[in-house]
């Protein structure tokens, strides 16, 4: 299998009170050509901004100051500003979480999606507007072709985080991330985005990096998943292993404070505690604070990871005891 994209080693930093003060760290991802990856983690962990890392968006102050990012094969930590500009749309698009800074306040919004298909590919602007209305129509915009000419402050959250995803549907790139894509839409919409989303991976073979705190999604969607803890991957494996037969504390956590995933006769309980932010992390498992299974040597010692049968790694000092005895 062929990969679409892979990120290691991944450091991106902000300023902090002192030094600067890494909020991704150390990150691996590997997103196979047609495949979809899921990236869980409660909000805070590192998600949004790993993915902005990946299309070279990180916001200022923020920046990457280690790691290797490659899209198709192509470093893109080693291009120039104009060639990133190229291969965004082309080879890697993004759906972000903030639909609101993302379009352009002067533009109509279908302009802007015809704009976009335009710069990738010589097409007529006729044939771009008709894509364009046709792309609004599946992602569920109603009176699409009078919302062409809308302005985005005249459109609803959701009627814009539609256009969003049309736009970076319009140009089918190699690489999809979708920053929580229909956290702002109703079930109905939500569904439908969904669906859009296995159809264009099944025709173009696009890879999927998703980022969402709803575990039903990934359940349906997702071909591997890794679960993110305050910077860090803590687990990761295909669906099933990480989902049914996850072995780290915080995935154990994170799933039974899901109701659309709970096991059987299982209770809902929140984890206790909240993601500490960044400048409070301990120098070794950062989840220890939080964990009902924390040895005493888990705050000071960072967990290497304990591989288990189908590439399934789990960043955790218990779980190596269990697998070591
Ligand atoms: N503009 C910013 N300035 C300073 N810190 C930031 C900024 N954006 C994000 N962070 C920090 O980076 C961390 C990760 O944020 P983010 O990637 O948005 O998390 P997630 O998407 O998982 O909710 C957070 O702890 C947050 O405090
Ligand atoms: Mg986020």
């Amino acid at each position: 299998m062929s990969v679409a994209l892979e990120v290691e080693d991944l450091v991106v930093s902000f300023p902090g009170v002192g030094e600067r003060t890494p909020v991704v760290d150390g990150l691996g991802l590997r997103v196979e050509v047609g495949k979809t990856l899921a990236l869980v983690g409660e909000s805070g962990c590192g998600k949004s901004i790993s993915a902005l890392a990946c299309l070279r968006l990180v916001p200022r102050p923020g920046r990457i100051d280690r790691g290797r990012i490659a899209v198709g094969g192509r470093e893109i930590l080693d291009l120039s500003v104009p060639e990133m500009r190229g291969l965004r749309g082309s080879e890697i698009s993004m759906i972000f979480q903030e639909p609101m800074t993302s379009l352009n306040p002067v533009i109509n919004v279908g302009g802007q999606v015809i704009e976009a298909i335009r710069l990738h590919e010589r097409v007529s602007r006729s044939a771009a507007r008709a894509r364009t209305l046709d792309l609004f129509e599946q992602v569920g915009i109603p009176d699409a072709e009078a919302r062409l000419g809308a302005y985005p402050h005249q459109l609803s959250g959701g009627l814009k985080q539609r256009v969003m995803i049309a736009m970076a549907l319009a140009t089918v790139p190699k690489v999809l991330i979708a920053d929580e894509p229909t956290t702002a839409l109703d079930v109905t919409i939500q569904a439908q985005i969904l669906q859009l989303l296995r159809d264009l991976q099944r025709d173009s073979d696009t890879a999927i990096l998703l980022i969402t705190h709803d575990l039903g999604i990934v359940n349906e969607l997702s071909d591997r998943v890794a679960v993110m803890y305050a910077g860090r991957k803590v687990e990761e494996g295909g669906r099933v292993d990480v989902l049914a037969h996850s072995r780290h504390p915080y995935t154990e956590g994170l799933l039974r404070s899901m109701p659309a995933l709970a096991r059987p006769g299982e209770r809902l309980t929140e984890i206790p505690g909240v993601v500490p932010p960044p400048d409070e992390w301990p120098p070794g498992c950062r989840f220890s604070g939080r964990c009902p299974r924390a040895l005493s040597h888990c705050p000071d010692q960072p967990p290497a990871s304990t591989p288990l049968p189908d590439e399934h790694r789990v960043w955790c000092h218990a779980v190596a005891e269990d697998v070591a005895s």
